[in-house]
């Protein structure tokens, strides 16, 4: 079996690969990646060695690239990770969400189409759903929550999925999606919560929360999602969606507190800053389908994952700090310096 990953430089896709490649030496796999700010090459060290692994550079949006791409490679399966995936860029730059998120996905479509491809699995988001209030703790997003986006990237991402459902309805397309709640692990990019939060409090710089920091979101350690989209391709039914999450609703402002108490730094650092415009107040998914039909259970909670994520970043300051000290240092500077 021949198996396209896209965007599998970036931290989910990466994650894929470095795990199912092991995991699977009868299996092989090919990265595709446009390696834009958020795509690294140094998450795939491990195993660009490993005779059932390849890399290719290149941008799923390029029909002319991707169809000769598929004609070559014959690939059985592809899982589409590649994406725009900040919902503070998609405030400040729409287009290329809708270019990449939209747009690439349709090239990709067409590809599996032309190309018999047994299976096509789009990476979603539980964003799709819009948000939930932070006062109804009963109210989860099952697979039959209408979607109801509220930023440009989760618009962009409904999209991607609607296009998908119609290949499958219209042209019997054999798709699959997963909507999964916030991932967090190793080799994050750092304009996210959790590694903007540990390498600015090991820097003893200050820590910029969002409005009071009482937004809530549902965290998964990255793993565990690679496992369920693993379940899902292998034994998923097509034509349909499928909720990942583990049930590890948490504010901001706790999964702050907690960082801060893991790298003993004191809660000073926290500074209240401008909220973002258009904030999701609460995400939270209902796993139950997943769990019943294919069987799959989170393997870490909350607090054994996030010890594991802060290990790997004290161990790993090698991949990020060039991060931080690079181009990002003015992405920083441009995104926060209107959240005094
Ligand atoms: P990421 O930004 O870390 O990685 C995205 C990757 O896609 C990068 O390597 C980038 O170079 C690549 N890419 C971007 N545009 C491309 C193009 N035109 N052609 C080829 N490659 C391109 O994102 P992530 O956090 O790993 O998210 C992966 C997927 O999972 C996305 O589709 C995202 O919507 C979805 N998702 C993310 C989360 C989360 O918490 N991070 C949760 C649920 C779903
Ligand atoms: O829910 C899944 C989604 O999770 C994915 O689809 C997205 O690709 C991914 O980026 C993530 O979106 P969020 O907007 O939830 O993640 P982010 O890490 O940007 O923010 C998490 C929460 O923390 C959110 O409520 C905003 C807040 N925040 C974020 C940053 C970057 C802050 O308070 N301060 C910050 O500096």
């Amino acid at each position: 079996m021949k198996i396209l990953v896209t965007g599998g430089a970036g931290f989910i896709g990466g994650n894929y690969a470095l795990t199912m490649v092991k995991r699977y030496p009868e299996e092989e796999y090919v990265v595709l990646d446009a390696l834009t700010y958020a795509g690294n090459l140094e998450t795939l060290e491990s195993i660009m060695n490993e005779p059932n692994f390849k890399f290719i550079k290149g941008d799923i949006r390029d029909r002319a690239f991707i169809y000769d791409l598929f004609e070559k490679e014959k690939f059985d399966v592809v899982i589409n990770f590649a994406a725009e995936s900040h919902v503070d860029r998609s405030i400040e730059e729409p287009d290329i969400f809708v270019s990449t998120n939209v747009m690439g996905v349709q090239v990709l479509l067409d590809a599996c189409r032309k190309y018999n491809v047994s299976r096509f699995h789009q990476v979603s988001t539980d964003e799709v759903y819009g948000d939930l209030p932070l006062d109804r703790p009963d109210l989860l997003f099952t697979e039959e929550t209408p979607l109801h986006t509220s930023s440009p990237y989760s618009a962009s991402k409904a999209s991607a999925d609607l296009l998908t459902l119609a290949y499958y309805r219209t042209f019997q397309l054999p798709v699959t999606i997963s909507r999964c709640s916030n991932n967090y692990g190793p080799y994050h990019f750092p304009e996210k919560l959790i590694p903007l939060m540990i390498s600015r409090a090991l820097a003893n710089e200050s820590l910029p929360v969002y409005g009071e920091g009482a937004n809530v979101r549902d965290w998964l350690y990255v793993t565990d999602h690679c496992n369920a989209i693993d379940l899902i391709v292998k034994k998923g039914k097509v034509g349909e969606v499928y909720n990942i999450g583990g049930h590890n609703e948490k504010t901001n402002l706790e999964v702050v507190k907690t960082i801060l108490k893991e790298l003993d730094k004191p809660e000073s650092l926290i500074h209240f800053v401008k909220d973002r415009p258009g904030h999701d107040l609460r995400y939270a998914m209902d796993p139950t389908k997943i769990q019943n039909e294919l069987g799959w259970e989170p393997e870490y909670t909350f607090d054994t994952g996030i010890k594991k994520t802060i290990e790997w970043y004290l161990n790993n300051k090698d991949w990020w700090e060039h991060i931080i000290n690079g181009e990002y240092k003015d992405y920083y500077a441009k995104m926060y310096k209107e959240r005094p």
